[in-house]
């Protein structure tokens, strides 16, 4: 069966990694404008790159967690083909085994150069005067993509929720778009839809079915019904 998962910051949550939206409306106690819209980047540089040196940090100190685990085997069954498209910058699919994971907003774990394009493996702490390797100009920045800014492999996603037969969500409140608006391509050719979330999303009302809890359980028992 050809399989689409779209992923959000819930399923990294129990590794111990913040999901964005906090009661308070900050993101680890800044304004989401500050630290992730260009304008944020062009006004104070140093403090976005110091914020994501933080969340580099906090990834790389975090684990795997059965969620992740599941649907690296949920893709190793040669009966189905599974994309994992993730909004998430984090790499924990990877580190639980996943592989060709799709990352829409971009990645902690490269830099960019927002002169020449050219992209290389982020050290731990970036900084604003650091040099791109490849054309010398002191314009590395995250390689993030902010609001306002387009999200990486439109055009395979669209592919791919085109032909899928079943298209799920996890942990992700459906708050942003273009993702929140996967669920109804996948649906309008066809696919059956699935919503698995700690609790109700925006979009929970447009998917078939939507199951409630953890996704450290609720990823594995699903995973383990699919695979049998
Ligand atoms: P959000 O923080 O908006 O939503 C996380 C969702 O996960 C919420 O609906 C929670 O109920 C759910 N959740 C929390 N803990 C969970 C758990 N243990 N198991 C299952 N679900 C759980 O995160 P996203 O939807 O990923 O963009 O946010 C989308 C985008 O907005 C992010 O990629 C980021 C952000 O601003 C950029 O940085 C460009």
């Amino acid at each position: 069966m050809n399989i689409v998962i779209l992923t959000g910051a819930g399923i990294s949550a129990e590794s111990g990694l913040a999901t964005f939206r906090a009661a308070d409306g900050l993101w680890e106690e800044h304004r989401i404008e500050d630290v992730a819209t260009p304008e944020g980047f062009r006004a104070d540089p140093a403090l976005v790159h110091r914020f994501y040196n933080e969340r580099r940090a906090k990834a790389r100190a975090a684990r795997p967690n059965a969620a992740h685990e599941a649907l690296a085997r949920l893709q190793g069954d040669p009966r189905h083909r599974v994309t994992i498209v993730t909004q998430n910058v984090d790499d924990l699919h990877e580190r639980g085994g996943a592989s060709a994971v799709i990352h829409m907003h971009g990645g902690l774990e490269t830099a960019l150069c927002a002169a020449c394009g050219h992209r290389w493996p982020a050290p731990a702490e970036m900084a604003p005067a650091d040099p791109c390797p490849r054309c010398a100009r002191p314009a590395t920045r995250p390689d993030i993509v902010w609001f306002g800014e387009i999200p990486y492999r439109m055009d395979e996603i669209a592919e791919a929720l085109e032909a899928a037969e079943l298209f799920a969500a996890i942990g992700t409140s459906g708050n942003v778009y273009p993702a929140a608006g996967f669920v109804e391509l996948a649906a309008a050719t066809g696919a059956r839809t699935i919503e698995l979330n700690l609790d109700a999303s925006s979009r929970s009302s447009v998917f078939d079915e939507a199951r409630r809890g953890p996704a450290t359980q609720l990823v594995p028992d699903w995973v383990d019904a699919l695979i049998g």
